[in-house]
């Protein structure tokens, strides 16, 4: 098994960032749908979804939205909200296709360059252009490997629920790190986070691969200008050709 299959369905990644945001999630798709073009009723496709913050919201505002991921656990969570205009599917991104085609397409909050093998990125850049509509968007929201290579914090201790888990962050020439050792009582368990340090210019090479174009480039969810010394975050919109 890869290690996102099994890690992203831990009970224990579903402990560790059990507070993750919705509010940050609300925050940047609307700022996102102050740029893209899009009317109510229009579709979008979450890929790694997770529980599906963002997924949620967008259907809340009126569009039609799929859910897909790998991890059983999150599908769970997510599938509680369900509706006729919202679903969620156990899906690999590296294989998915869909007989549907979307006017969005979305990889948000670090969902990509899990894979050993760099040709999987480029697959999942072909397999969104075919699920793209004509003009549709592809949207990618990535870390600023610049900057978190630049200013790793190594350690840090957190404890939730009782269970303490330990993080150290390391790099090499092609990926960041997270190693997480955890304590439950009696047991103790490990996991590594692995994501490939993928600079803009590479997805640009992806994208021109896959019959897309790069429209914008921002580096923070409030959709400031990219800087590749000081932004947080590397966020790209194409638009398919
Ligand atoms: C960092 S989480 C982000 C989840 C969600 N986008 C969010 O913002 O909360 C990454 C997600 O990618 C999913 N994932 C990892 N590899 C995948 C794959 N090959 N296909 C589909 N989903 C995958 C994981 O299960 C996990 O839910």
């Amino acid at each position: 098994m890869n290690w996102f299959e099994q890690w992203f369905d831990s009970q224990y990644y579903h402990i560790l960032y059990k507070n993750r945001d919705s509010k940050e999630a609300a925050f940047f798709i609307d700022n996102i749908l102050n740029i893209i073009t899009v009317k109510k009723n229009q579709t979008f496709l979450d890929l790694a979804c997770g529980t599906g913050r963002h997924a949620v919201y967008l259907n809340k505002k009126g569009f039609r939205v799929k859910g897909i991921d790998l991890s059983k656990q999150s599908l769970i969570q997510a599938k509680k909200y369900e509706n006729e205009t919202l679903r969620f599917e156990l899906q690999d991104m590296r294989r998915f296709s869909f007989k549907e085609k979307y006017d969005v397409v979305l990889n948000l909050f670090t969902s990509f360059g899990y894979f050993e093998n760099n040709d999987d990125n480029q697959q999942v850049f072909q397999n969104v252009e075919k699920a793209l509509k004509k003009n549709g968007y592809f949207i990618i929201d990535f870390l600023n490997v610049h900057k978190v290579a630049n200013n790793l914090q190594v350690n840090e201790k957190k404890i939730v629920e009782n269970i303490e888990f330990n993080i150290k962050r390391t790099h090499d020439t092609k990926f960041i790190y997270k190693h997480i050792s955890i304590i439950d009582a009696e047991n103790s368990y490990s996991f590594t986070e692995k994501v490939r340090m993928i600079q803009k210019k590479e997805f640009i090479i992806y994208s021109k691969n896959s019959r897309m174009k790069l429209l914008h480039t921002f580096g923070d969810y409030a959709l400031n200008k990219y800087n590749s010394e000081s932004s947080n975050r590397l966020i790209m919109i194409f638009q398919k050709i």
